[in-house]
């Protein structure tokens, strides 16, 4: 039943999509028809300028650490809060409240990773902001940042004692990421991947 109610809430509380609620609120259009396209803080960057973005991807985050800590709250370390990160990952792409038609997740993972794994997620956010200041590629910095936390945390996890079960739902996670990231791993093969401060290129 924890487990059950963790996942049902992680998943509405990852559904309220908050650039949707952003753009709604601040400039009366849909985020989802701008720019990327993304419900997103990096298309809300490009939509509505750096304070929206900003509190976006601090609240978009913030559903991911809340559903980790329910389910930590409620049935302690392993599946439970395993799956409630991964349900607000799930409802912020796919939110039932917008017909399904979500982002990318790359916020609220975060909230999600840091709670869960924070050393592996902290040194690997360190290295994908460092790649985003570099390259100006945001989504370059989030897929090295999934893709890095998983690694270490994998390779690692005896010494920090983490379940199985995180392992699990980062291999998943990171995989759901890249394939939500296709397009703009396309864009980024062809060199035409919009950088920060830049106009979308469809
Ligand atoms: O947060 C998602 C980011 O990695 C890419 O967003 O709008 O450029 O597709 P976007």
């Amino acid at each position: 039943m924890a487990i059950f109610i963790s996942i049902l809430v992680g998943y509405l509380l990852g559904s309220i999509s908050f650039s949707y609620v952003f753009g709604k609120r601040l400039k009366k259009v849909d985020i989802r028809q701008h720019g990327s396209g993304n419900a997103g803080a990096t298309n809300t960057l490009r939509v509505l300028g750096v304070g929206p973005a900003i509190a976006v991807l601090l609240l978009d985050a913030l559903k991911g650490i809340v559903a980790v800590l329910l389910g930590f709250y409620l049935a302690g370390e392993g599946l439970a809060p395993a799956l409630a990160g991964l349900a607000a990952i799930v409802g912020h792409n796919w939110p039932v409240f917008l017909r399904f038609k979500g982002g990318k997740g790359v916020a609220t993972t975060i909230g999600v990773l840091a709670t869960l794994v924070f050393w592996p997620a902290l040194l690997a956010g360190i290295i994908g902001i460092l790649s985003i200041v570099i390259t100006r590629f945001v989504s370059l910095g989030s897929l090295l940042f999934l893709l890095l936390t998983t690694l270490i945390t994998i390779l690692f996890r005896d010494h920090f004692m983490y379940p199985i079960e995180y392992a699990y739902l980062l291999i998943i996670v990171t995989i759901l990421s890249f394939w939500r990231h296709r397009a703009n791993i396309t864009r980024l093969v062809k060199g035409n991947e919009s950088k920060i401060g830049q106009k979308v290129k469809q």
